[in-house]
């Protein structure tokens, strides 16, 4: 299908190939769990999933004003999140973009994928949420000009539980961040791999959430529960959330499986899915042992392409700067 020939396995030649799946097993969707109303394609059914959907986003999303706090979450571990906070984050830089990506995982991912070493640090968003140290204390810069983090120690492990009791406690990190409004043009927040109190300010602080879905079995799985989630930040504590995008990741080509995943996914949520689609590749996961995003760590390998067509469709391109 068209949205997904941009991910054909024509790359970098340096990268091992696994053998071809000879033929893909049937596929195994929970789609009654991705019936949330949120984001239930609105207008539109199954069956009449307008065609010019994927421009449609790329255009929708292209048009967001400036500054932008995008939280990137899905309760389902190890999707591409944070590989997506990382790489969609140094392309954004690469653009123009100045850019924050926010830890907000105690795995701290983010963290170490940025070349950031967490045993070295004195703040850490940890205070930042608990004990309201400012933002700007913790940030660190990256091997990018523009790219910068607010790095996640295992210390945040226990801001789930030592946030319940605490005034607020949903809404630490956007009053957090509403101290350094303006200075960011993109905030990309990664969330980590549960619902709880840690991804809930996340949400809170956003703008709008952008939902990694990786092309594999089960991929809509856990869904419906996120998207119900959303719906209950949107009612309750940040009526500014939006749902942004949908961003399908590990797509491999060879694999009858993936395009089966691609085009479900594409079949019931429309014109919320990015056009542009991250290929499973080996660079993409050996660059955070770099410390360093694809696009550093191996310039033209298909994930940098990948991120970078991302980032385009995201932002609309590089950014228009006045005066
Ligand atoms: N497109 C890709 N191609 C190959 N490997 C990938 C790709 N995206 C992510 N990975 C690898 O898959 C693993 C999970 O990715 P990642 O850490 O980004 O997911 P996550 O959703 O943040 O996980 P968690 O829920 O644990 O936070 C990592 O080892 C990562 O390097
Ligand atoms: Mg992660």
């Amino acid at each position: 299908m068209a949205s997904v020939a941009n991910v054909d396995d024509g790359g970098a030649a340096s990268e091992p190939r696994a053998e071809p799946v000879a033929a893909a097993p049937e596929i195994t969707i929970d789609t009654a769990a991705a019936s949330g109303d949120a984001f239930a394609a609105p207008e539109s059914g199954p069956d009449d999933v307008p065609a010019t959907g994927p421009a449609a986003v790329a255009a929708e999303l292209a048009a967001r004003p400036l500054p932008r706090i995008i939280a990137i979450a899905n309760q389902k571990g190890g999707v591409g999140k944070t590989t997506t906070a990382v790489n969609l984050g140094a392309a954004l830089a690469e653009l123009g973009y100045r850019v924050l990506v926010v830890d907000l995982d105690p795995q701290g991912n983010a963290t170490t994928g940025l070349g950031v070493n967490a045993r070295n640090l004195e703040v850490s968003i940890y205070d930042v949420i608990m004990h309201d140290a400012p933002l700007e204390d913790c940030i660190e810069p990256t091997s990018l000009r523009n790219l910068f983090v607010a790095p996640a120690t295992i210390d945040l492990a226990g801001a789930e539980i030592e946030l319940v009791p605490a005034f607020s406690r949903e809404l630490k990190l956007r009053r957090a961040l509403e101290h350094v409004a303006g200075e960011w043009d993109f905030t990309l927040i990664d969330c980590p791999p549960s619902l709880g109190l840690l991804t809930v300010n996340g949400l809170a602080a956003a703008g709008e959430v952008l939902v990694p879905i990786q092309c594999e079995y089960y991929a809509l799985e856990g869904l419906g529960q996120l998207l119900r989630n959303v719906n209950l930040v949107t009612s309750n504590l940040n009526p500014r959330l939006e749902l942004g995008a949908i961003v399908l990741t590990m797509y491999d080509a060879r694999t009858k499986l993936a395009e089966q995943v691609a085009s479900e996914v594409r079949t019931h949520f429309g014109d919320k899915v990015c056009r542009s689609v991250v290929p499973r590749t080996v660079r993409l996961s050996e660059a955070p042992s770099f410390g360093q995003p694809v696009i550093v760590f191996d310039s033209s390998s298909r994930g940098s392409v990948a991120y970078r067509e991302l980032a385009k469709e995201v932002s609309g391109g590089a950014p228009q700067r006045t005066g």
